[in-house]
């Protein structure tokens, strides 16, 4: 028994350490990226109409990259254009794509899943616009563990108590979902940044969408802002190709072991935690987010947040 955990251990470590590879406090996917490229970010030439998105993983970054997509680009909103929303918002740590990012016309819109203190230098001089969208942790986790039996780069197949412990030591792409928020909560000062959460967007979207409007200083018609959430519902984006994710191929993204869109909910987590786990993170949040001003919904019937 004890012979076969600790092989488990080994595997599992084994695994980690070929699909990740950590810089600078966070882990990185082996894959996609390197050490230089992620250096290389901090002199990157920001324009003062730059657009960021930043999340941390599974925080509904997808969702709000059709979301941007659709305001920033009439094609995409009126059905004339035929661009996927990676190729429209792509990621500046992962440039799977390989795009020249200094030749694309302004304004231009990247995804980032990087904690503030890696971001373009530039960006804390106030310049371009950060969009930091969070989501509750236990919904985040719960995603999280789902994505990971699709991600065909980690040669291990985690069950979900294994999962859990992986997620609080911050052995995952993107680190520490607590050092990840509370970082950028923290440092919000620094970066001309709003700042809005997956269930704020889940509950309300027509208000987030308009929220985010202002923000981006893009003034839409109501009719334009009725087909952004239109386009934007879970019901929707699940079968539109270019939002949908489907394009990517399975060597990226295994779309025979799950959906990338899969459920879309608040309050999913209660279906698959114990209560024990619960508490463990409400004990960690409690501890690390206890202090700041910041209200998330753990479940959309409870009007409570907390
Ligand atoms: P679930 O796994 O809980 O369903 P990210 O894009 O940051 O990886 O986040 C993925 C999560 O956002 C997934 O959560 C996905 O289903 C959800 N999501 C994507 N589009 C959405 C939408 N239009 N409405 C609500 N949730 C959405």
């Amino acid at each position: 028994m004890f012979v076969q955990a600790t092989m488990d251990r080994d595997a599992l470590e084994e695994a980690l350490n070929s699909a990740y590879f950590k810089h600078k406090g966070i882990y990185f996917i082996a894959h996609n990226t390197s050490p230089g490229v992620i250096d290389d970010i901090e002199h990157m030439e920001i324009r003062d109409d730059d657009v960021f998105l930043v999340t941390y993983l599974k925080s509904g970054t997808v969702w709000t990259q059709q979301i941007l997509s659709l305001i920033f680009n009439e094609g995409h909103r009126n059905g004339t254009e035929q661009v996927e929303n990676i190729d429209r918002v792509p990621w500046i740590e992962y440039n799977v794509m390989n795009m020249d990012y200094k030749s694309r016309p302004s304004p231009r819109l990247f995804s980032s899943h990087l904690p503030y203190y890696l971001m373009p230098r530039d960006l804390k001089y106030r310049m371009g616009k950060i969009l930091y969208v969070c989501r509750n942790p236990k919904d985040v986790i719960v995603s999280y563990y789902h994505f990971n039996k699709m991600f065909p780069f980690l040669k291990y197949t985690m069950d979900w108590e294994t999962f859990f412990d992986v997620f609080l030591s911050g052995r995952v792409t993107g680190g520490s979902w607590f050092d990840h928020v509370r970082g950028w909560y923290t440092h919000k000062e620094d970066f001309n940044i709003l700042i809005v959460t997956y269930e704020e967007m889940k509950k309300d979207l027509r208000s987030a969408v308009k929220k985010i409007c202002k923000f981006m200083g893009v003034n839409l018609e109501e009719k334009a802002i009725d087909t952004v959430v239109e386009r934007a519902t879970f019901k929707n984006m699940k079968r539109d190709p270019l939002a949908n994710y489907e394009f990517m191929p399975n060597e990226i993204l295994d779309k025979t072991k799950g959906n990338f869109l899969r459920k879309g909910t608040v309050g999913d987590w209660k279906n698959i935690m114990t209560v024990a786990q619960s508490e463990k993170i409400d004990e960690i949040y409690k501890e690390k987010m206890g202090d700041l001003p910041i209200n998330f919904l753990w479940d959309l019937n409870e009007e409570t947040a907390s």
